[in-house]
């Protein structure tokens, strides 16, 4: 019988898996145990380095995934692989204290804890090496969640922790396995039903390799919480399609300034100018914030232009005649008809670039 199946999951690590692993053997020598190291097709070879330790030892294995990225998503595939009792996840890139492990996992094998979470942010925890930015953000980013998840969790953006096997995986249809942060979203879906325990541990400094977290995957994240606070109003994506949308206005006037005020052209060219930049702009905007998940590179990105392009036209048409149905048709106030023409602009090309441009919905 296993009880513990640790998951390691990997986006070019070639330079710290064998140590991880070697690492985490020591610290679970007490336990029988299993390691499942789940890589997003690493162009490093982090892939082949963990299939030859696997090769050589059958406590490990190596799941490659092709086309599928994402820290969250990869947990859970780990935890649908796993056999043992307990499930823990850990980095790879050794900045996740391995001595704790034993900790963690103590709690959930005896029943005391459904969950036990490695944590910064009590007495004995903390973070090594982080800029006053880094620390400042990391802070942030756990008062808002703190606060607008209402979670009694002092490090809700922990990514080290053991759950019970059962448990993850009878949450997992209920997970959105987006983004990154596999713990929230577990603790999201259970809604307050899972005993928790806590564990203070220092977060290492990195010592090679890469950290994956960019902007696009902070906002991600952003967009999570909304989701949960506001997403069943507005859904997050079209309310940030709509934001995007009203900085292409902004970049819409700024362009027709520049050309019909600037340049002196006339007015059809400089609007068609305007109205051409604004949406290449929105497009990409879109394509790297409102679609980060399913963005569009190389030839697709060029074929996604000219069908966001092409809605977007059509958009236009329908907000014309909407807007000028209701104001000559119908009598409305012009501000009325012309928000109203917008709305049904927006969502048009919302709805429609959605499936057409991003083979969404
Ligand atoms: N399979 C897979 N796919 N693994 C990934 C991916 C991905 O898309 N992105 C990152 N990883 C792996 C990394 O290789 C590493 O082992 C681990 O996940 C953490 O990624 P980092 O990029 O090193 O994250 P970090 O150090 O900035 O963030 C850590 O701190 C957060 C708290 O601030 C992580 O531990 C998070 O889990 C934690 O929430
Ligand atoms: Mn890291």
């Amino acid at each position: 019988m296993i009880d513990v199946s640790l998951i390691l999951p990997t986006r070019n690590e070639a330079s710290n898996i064998a140590e991880a692993i070697a690492r985490a053997k020591s610290v679970l020598a007490d336990v029988s145990y299993e390691i499942i190291v789940v890589d997003d097709n690493s162009p490093d070879g982090t892939s082949d380095i963990a299939r030859a330790i696997a090769a050589d030892d059958r406590t490990v294995r190596c799941v490659q995934r092709v086309g599928r990225r994402g820290l969250a998503s990869a947990c859970i595939e780990g935890a649908l692989a796993a056999s043992g009792r307990v499930i823990a996840v850990m980095d790879a890139d050794l900045q996740h204290d391995e001595t704790i492990l034993p900790k963690l996992i103590a709690p959930v094998l005896t029943g005391d804890a459904d969950i036990a979470i490695g944590t910064r942010y009590v007495s004995g925890g903390g973070t090594e090496g982080w800029s006053d930015e880094r620390e400042a953000q990391s802070q942030f980013a756990t008062r808002l969640t703190r606060m607008l998840t209402k979670t009694e969790l002092t490090d809700p953006m922990s990514g080290f922790f053991a759950i019970r096997a059962d448990q993850f995986r009878g949450l997992i249809p209920k997970l959105s396995g987006r983004g990154f942060k596999i713990l929230l979203d577990i603790v999201f879906a259970a809604s307050g039903n899972l005993r928790v325990h806590e564990e203070p541990f220092v977060f290492r400094g990195r010592e090679s390799g890469e950290s994956k977290l960019d902007t696009p995957t902070a906002i991600q994240f952003l967009m999570m919480l909304y989701d949960r606070v506001l997403g069943h109003i507005i859904p997050a994506r079209f309310a940030l399609f709509g934001a995007v949308g009203s900085l292409g206005v902004i970049v819409h006037f700024a362009v027709l300034a520049l050309v019909f005020q600037g340049l002196g052209t006339n007015f059809l060219i400089g609007q068609a100018s305007a109205v051409f930049v604004a949406m290449t702009f929105n497009f990409f905007l879109n394509n790297l914030l409102t679609f980060h998940d399913v963005r569009l590179r190389g030839w697709a990105l060029l074929k996604g232009w000219v069908s966001f392009s092409l809605v977007c036209g059509l958009g236009a048409i329908a907000n014309v005649g909407v807007a000028s149905y209701l104001f000559s048709e119908a009598g409305v106030l012009w501000t009325i008809s012309a928000l109203a023409g917008i709305l049904v602009g927006v969502v048009w090309n919302y709805v429609m670039s959605s499936r057409f441009t991003w083979g969404q919905l």
